[in-house]
């Protein structure tokens, strides 16, 4: 394992991503774990992440010289390389000398380890006010910028290495390369890490975790509960059932892929619910959007318990494990525990009995989004799953502004149909993050159609572009493609007369208008 200290700044994710990119096992850890700890852990190199203090700063974290000295191969980036620059005994000072945003860098030493076979001028990535002056001892200096003579120093023989820039980000050109540098010449890594390996290696924990019991897994529709339900699958086969909730509330397919393709790809043990009835009872005449979402997760939660408790009664061993799609991301944002929560189901909705408590089992906990993906192509998924953009929970209740009925539904499912149909054809799938499709119900507007006046509703176009849905710029979509959808669905969704296209970014607008 390579480990990624994280110094507190949005930097550390995305180190680790670029490691595994080279085909390298990579970790995040905290800044305040204890060096013996991190030793412990037995890495084959360490990377120091970048970090918004500075070194002087009060409080700013630190690291203990032991560190260095354990033979380990370290690579500092950033305030990561001015820790290590001032721990060792180079020179850090806040001498004006701040650059942010592209800036040229200036290769000044033929053959060295980092930057072997890139040009002697490349374009980086920086963000820092402090800068290094003089590196420490036994250190080459081996690039500059022109405001910062000390831009990357290395020790070849102490295997440590650092740079000032960011060369985890793509503005940094040659950056992968650098960090391949330092993994596979620095610290003489062999690059063979893959999602092959994972695969192996999951479903044999998984095996050993959960013995001969049974587990359940529920199915949104989304991939990271696909891909973990077509693991656990092919880990116990028979002893797993999945259960997928059909809300009324899914769009156009979306039941029916779950029900063929996802059986057919992995064949898994189903259990659809079809609860549509129940969720548009729940929310009939509810036009709040808050409301709307509450109602829908009540009733999500005490029909998915309704059927645990249909499994639990059938024969066989013990349910034991509940299996969960959650992604190291989110391990990282929750504090990076290490898997061993307990969750005991809410039975006070549901009637189940008060001592049942689940395991559970999270083969993705390892994995980013795109990992994840490739797990899943591995496993056999089919593309429509694995390369599903994002969709909320609550389903197209929160893409009609009003009340959610079922003619509604219907009609949102057509509109939404065709603009995915469309996206699709013109190869832009992979462009965009996702494109709702929203029905204003409450409003009306005059139209013609035929030789007849219409009073028809509008439909919302919101095609996205963002790295993780926190922030978002509205998608640059071709006119050509825009005027199809438009087209098309005024002329084949009855009641809609007007397409019009949201140009807000988010802040301040969100994705979805629910
Ligand atoms: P917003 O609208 O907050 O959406 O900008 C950000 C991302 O989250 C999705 N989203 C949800 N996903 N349950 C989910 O599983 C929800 O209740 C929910 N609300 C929004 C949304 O589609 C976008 O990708």
């Amino acid at each position: 394992v390579v480990l990624v200290v994280d110094f507190g700044a949005q930097y550390a994710q995305l180190i680790a991503r670029r490691v595994r990119e080279a085909r390298v096992y990579s970790e995040i850890v905290p800044s305040t774990m204890p060096v013996a700890e991190m030793l412990a852990k037995n890495p084959r190199a360490i990377i120091l992440s970048g970090g918004p203090s500075s070194v002087y700063a009060e409080g700013a974290p630190s690291l203990d010289r032991s560190l260095f000295e354990a033979g380990v191969p370290v690579f500092g980036m950033c305030y990561g390389f001015q820790l290590m620059a001032t721990t060792l005994g180079g020179t850090v000072d806040d001498n004006g000398a701040r650059e942010y945003g592209r800036t040229p860098l200036h290769v000044t030493k033929a053959g060295s380890t980092l930057f072997e076979g890139t040009p002697t001028e490349q374009p980086v990535w920086m963000s820092h006010g402090d800068a290094c002056s003089a590196a420490p001892e036994g250190f080459t200096v081996t690039a500059s910028t022109d405001v910062v003579p000390v831009a990357a120093f290395e020790n070849d023989e102490k295997k440590l290495y650092g740079v000032q820039y960011h060369p985890e980000v793509l503005h940094s050109t040659h950056g992968q390369q650098v960090l391949e540098h330092f993994l596979y010449r620095g610290a003489g890594i062999e690059p063979n890490w893959t999602t092959t390996n994972v695969v192996e290696e999951q479903v044999a924990l998984i095996r050993e975790q959960v013995g001969d019991k049974r587990a359940i897994c529920g199915l949104s529709g989304g991939v990271d509960s696909a891909v973990a339900a077509a693991l656990v699958q092919k880990a116990i086969g028979s002893q797993l059932t999945c259960v997928y909730v059909d809300h009324g509330l899914m769009r156009k397919g979306e039941t029916e892929q779950v029900e063929k393709d996802f059986v057919a790809a992995t064949g898994a043990k189903l259990k659809v619910v079809d609860a549509e009835k129940r969720f548009l009872d729940a929310l009939a005449g509810v036009s709040d959007p808050e409301e709307k979402r509450k109602i829908i997760g009540r009733e999500f939660i005490r029909v998915f318990e309704q059927a645990q408790l249909e499994i639990l009664q059938e024969d066989g061993p013990e349910v034991a494990f509940l299996v969960q799609g959650t992604l190291y991301p989110d391990v990282v944002e929750s504090g990076g525990g290490t898997g061993t929560a307990n969750i005991k189901s809410h039975h006070n909705v549901g009637g189940l009995p008060d001592d049942i408590e689940f395991q559970l089992v999270e083969p993705l906990r390892q994995l980013f989004k795109d990992e994840v993906r490739m797990v899943g192509q591995e496993l056999g998924l089919p593309e429509e799953i694995v390369q599903r953009q994002p969709f909320p929970g609550p389903g197209l209740g929160i893409r009609i502004v009003g009340e959610v009925t079922k003619d509604r539904l219907d009609l949102l499912r057509e509109a939404d149909a065709i603009a995915r149909e469309e996206l699709t054809a013109a190869g832009l799938d992979r462009d965009i993050w996702q494109c709702p499709v929203v029905l204003l119900a409450d409003v009306r507007s005059v139209g013609v159609q035929g030789d007849g006046r219409t009073y028809g509703h509008p439909i919302v176009l919101r095609p996205v572009s963002s790295e993780d849905a926190m922030t978002a710029d509205w998608s640059r979509l071709p006119y050509e493609t825009l005027a199809r959808i438009s087209t098309r669905i005024t002329n084949e969704v009855a009641d809609v007369n007007r397409v019009v296209l949201d140009v807000t970014s988010k802040p301040p607008g969100t994705i979805e208008w629910e």
